[in-house]
């Protein structure tokens, strides 16, 4: 079976989020089943910087806008996943991140940029694609390959396609002149097709012209169902429902893997959590924060936007605090968030630290250091800190929404709270601390969670069968 999956960002290519790390695991996971996954890869400047072997093999013009692409062909470093790069210099060859420039503001040309993506996703879905290598199914993530089905099928094209909502607060709108821009059929501009409240949607079309429509966790594909995490596809959602499914997100286990992760000061197994003291305490150094092995410490990673419910972080810092523990840090986004995160640590030196930024090396020892995480995220399509937290032994404290509902055991292997409230966010974390003074629970607790297995298999399994099933239907 030959999948096409076609996303905006990769691990170790390219990342802003949980989507990358899923980009770089998955096609790896499938392949290792013994299906054919190839990714495309748009080609910014940091992933043809990586790839020096990367070689073309096929031209493309008439795209949206006028534009001519390279195809090149490269294979994922490390995991070896064969790999396509849409060449586009004038498209994707500029500073910034794949989405907005330096100053965090959006590309003015997104929709043309991610428009030439689909099309040439689409294209080599097409009987006249110039690669002899066909996908059976095109599977599609989040709005940026939102128009790969829509350019698909209104080509004519029959190839089953599958999109995957990542994060259904992105959903790609622009104005209603970028459909004349980007050349797709005004007609296709209706409640049938890509139209979305008077604007253009990526993500809506994905949706509307997929054969099937898979969300990263089973109870995020509940909520989309409804208002608010509905987020106005709910109509269409609830109208797919039988197209529509929830397969939770794995974690790439050799990069996460406490016992042979160079990153950390002491490597360590659910067997023998005992050496996480000494991460702990190398966590307290490197972060600035008071050597002490009996202060329960807190760990925070995440994208600091009003989604991952900082603002209820901030609003406990002085209680947890006050009740001895310590708080670290880690996140960029939302300027206003980061400044508040800042002016916290100022306030608690020693007993809040923070860094304001992007460091994948200090994520994994906030893991291995912390002795619980918060995740009060308001909706979480899956989340993946607390599943690696729970395989790192950091106890995950979670709102009760989307992926973590599906992935942490309130009181087994973390704390769980129903609404995503201060306070219900000081109760859960009263009760870590009167779980951190019984070492005994604690223990319990921590290998509990060291002991689930969140590996990407299971997911693999069900994408393949999922694919299967289309192709049957197809034949
Ligand atoms: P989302 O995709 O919504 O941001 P996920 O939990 O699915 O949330 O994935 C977030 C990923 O990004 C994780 O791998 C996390 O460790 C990583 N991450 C987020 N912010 C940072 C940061 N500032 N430094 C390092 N890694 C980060
Ligand atoms: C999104 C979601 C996150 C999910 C990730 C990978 O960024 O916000 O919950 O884990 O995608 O699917």
């Amino acid at each position: 079976m030959n999948i096409l999956f076609v996303t905006s960002e990769a691990v170790p290519l390219v990342k802003t989020g949980g989507l990358a790390d899923v980009s770089g695991a998955l096609p790896a996971a499938l392949r290792e089943i013994g299906v054919d996954c190839r990714m495309l890869l748009p080609g910014y400047p940091v992933v043809l910087d990586k790839l020096a072997d990367a070689t073309e093999i096929a031209a493309f013009d008439g795209l949206p806008g006028g534009h001519q692409a390279r195809l090149l062909a490269a294979s994922m470093p490390e995991a070896g996943t064969p790999l396509y790069v849409v060449d586009a210099p004038a498209l994707f060859q500029r500073p910034g991140g794949p989405y907005q420039d330096e100053n965090g503001v959006d590309h003015v040309d997104n929709a043309l940029r991610f428009a030439v993506f689909g099309q040439i996703a689409a294209r080599l879905a097409m009987a006249a694609s110039p690669l002899d290598w066909r996908p059976d199914v095109l599977h599609c993530h989040d709005w940026q390959a939102g128009l790969a089905p829509a350019w698909l099928r209104l080509a004519g094209g029959a190839t089953p396609c599958v999109t995957t909502i990542h994060n259904l607060a992105y959903q790609g709108i622009f104005p209603p002149a970028t459909v004349a821009e980007l050349g797709l059929p005004p007609e296709s501009f209706s409640i049938e097709g890509v139209e979305y409240y008077g604007n253009l949607s990526f993500l809506k079309a994905g949706l509307y012209y997929a054969d099937r429509i898979t969300t990263v966790s089973p109870s995020y594909a509940e909520e989309i169902q409804r208002e608010p995490l509905g987020m106005g596809m709910q109509g269409l959602l609830t109208s797919r429902r039988a197209d529509l499914v929830g397969i939770l997100n794995g974690i790439d286990t050799g990069e996460w893997n406490p016992s042979s992760d160079l990153r950390l000061a002491c490597e360590y197994s659910a067997r023998a959590p005992a050496a996480r003291k000494g991460c702990k305490r190398a966590l307290q150094k490197e972060m600035g924060l008071e050597i002490a092995a009996d202060a329960p410490l807190f760990g925070v990673i995440a994208r600091m936007t009003h989604q991952k419910g900082i603002d209820l972080v901030l609003e406990i810092a002085d209680g947890l605090v006050a009740r001895g523990g310590q708080l670290a840090m880690l996140g960029t986004g939302d300027k206003t968030i980061e400044a508040a995160v800042a002016a916290l640590a100022a306030r608690h030196p020693g007993r809040v630290a923070c860094l304001i930024g992007y460091d994948e090396g200090l994520s994994h020892r906030i893991e291995a250091g912390s002795d619980f995480f918060l995740m009060p995220s308001r909706f979480e399509p899956c989340g993946l800190n607390q599943m690696y937290s729970l395989r790192y032994g950091a106890i995950p404290i979670v709102h009760a929404t989307g992926g973590l509902r599906d992935t942490v055991e309130d009181g087994v292997t973390g704390f769980v709270f129903e609404a995503p409230t201060g306070h219900e966010l000081g109760l859960a974390m009263a009760r870590a601390f009167d779980l951190y003074a019984d070492a005994r629970a604690r223990r319990r607790m921590i290998q509990a969670g060291m002991s689930r297995d969140f590996s990407w298999e299971h997911s693999a399994r069900a994408y393949a069968a999922l694919y299967a099933d289309l192709v049957a239907a197809r034949a």
